[in-house]
């Protein structure tokens, strides 16, 4: 009996190992790089969905942008195509937000002033607030993130500001900046999130000023990272909460599992459902064209490219995460 059952051990090791080739053992550039490589190929003719306009800075952006990144927990990157093209990071920081709020007030905080179940619903929609009783939504939709925002230390805008664009770039292990024009746009536009926080507020589920915490979500959105950047920041998250580029520890590694798995059940909005079915990855996107997806452990992957589907991810860098995580059979279900 003891025999059979270490037997099914080995060959489920063995099973593993060959069929997870390109991450048995790192480092494996070359196998990486040519599945990026593969994967650009594949897409590069892509032209489904169409850019964001209701943030109008965001129409003008070129839809033929096409950049895909990987990180490692090793610290290894691979990149193939636009992966220094700034743009906006959109609602991609809504993961890095809430993993300050975590961190600031333990996880606990999110589930009783958020909420943490998929709406099912848009992004923006104020039918998800109304629809449940304890108006509770998610950290990753623009009410729950807005209301993030409002949670976080800090007594003005300015105070706030500091510490949250301080946070990203610990991530990112750079300086990064906003894109003003795309700050502007939208702050001229965002009459739809002031209505949601005001709703919030009426409800009591906002917790703070209305005019500081909106500023702060709008310029967190209009922050500009690259396709690399973006890989980078996620790969913290597939590290366990320390960088792998710098050997510190970001997020308590209990954060980095509630983190992953609100990207799994609300990362793709009301497409998230058929994203874990289909890719099995935990994952984010952004209306400014970018998604990053966590292989815990593996690796982390984000692709760019600005034409998004209804739902407001972006159609090629849906297609090209799934075929990359094919390809390293990189599905946690
Ligand atoms: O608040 C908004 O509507 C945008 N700043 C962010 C929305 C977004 O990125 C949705 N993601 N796919």
């Amino acid at each position: 009996m003891k025999l059979t059952h270490s037997l099914i051990i080995f060959v489920q090791v063995l099973v593993l190992t060959c069929a997870s080739p390109a991450l048995a053992k790192s480092p494996q550039k070359p196998i990486i790089q040519s599945i990026l490589d593969d994967t650009y190929q594949k897409f590069k003719h892509e032209e489904s969905g169409k850019n964001a306009d209701y943030i109008p800075a965001l129409a003008k952006v070129d839809s033929t942008y096409f950049g895909l990144a990987v990180a490692t927990p090793h610290g290894e990157i691979y990149t193939k195509g636009d992966v220094n093209q700034p743009f906006s990071i959109q609602s991609i920081s809504k993961v890095f937000t809430l993993a300050l709020a975590m961190e600031q007030k333990g996880p606990q905080i999110i589930v009783d002033k958020i909420g943490v179940n998929a709406t099912g619903l848009a992004f923006n929609s104020v039918t998800a607030i109304e629809l449940n009783k304890a108006r509770s939504v998610n950290p990753l939709v623009n009410a729950g993130a807005i209301a993030t925002v409002s949670l976080l230390d800090g007594k003005n805008e300015q105070s706030k500001w500091s510490v949250l664009s301080a946070w990203y770039d610990n991530f990112a292990n750079r300086k990064l900046s906003v894109l003003e024009d795309v700050y502007e746009s939208e702050s001229e536009t965002n009459g739809h999130n002031r209505a949601i926080a005001e709703l919030l507020s009426s409800y009591n589920r906002f917790y703070g000023d209305v005019d500081i915490n909106l500023a702060v979500y709008t310029r967190q959105c209009s922050v500009a990272v690259t396709t690399k950047d973006l890989a980078v920041m996620a790969s913290v998250l597939a590290n366990n909460g320390v960088h792998p580029l710098t050997d510190k520890r970001l997020m308590s590694s209990e954060n980095v599992s509630r983190v992953l798995a609100v990207m799994t059940t609300a990362g793709l909005y009301e497409n998230s459902g058929q994203w874990a079915y289909q890719v099995g990855l935990p994952a984010k996107s952004g209306v400014g064209g970018g998604i990053i997806a966590v292989s815990p452990g593996r690796f982390a992957v984000a692709v760019f490219s600005p034409r998004l589907d209804g739902a407001g991810n972006s159609v090629r860098a849906q297609q090209a995460i799934n075929f990359i995580a094919e390809k390293l059979h990189a599905n946690i279900f």
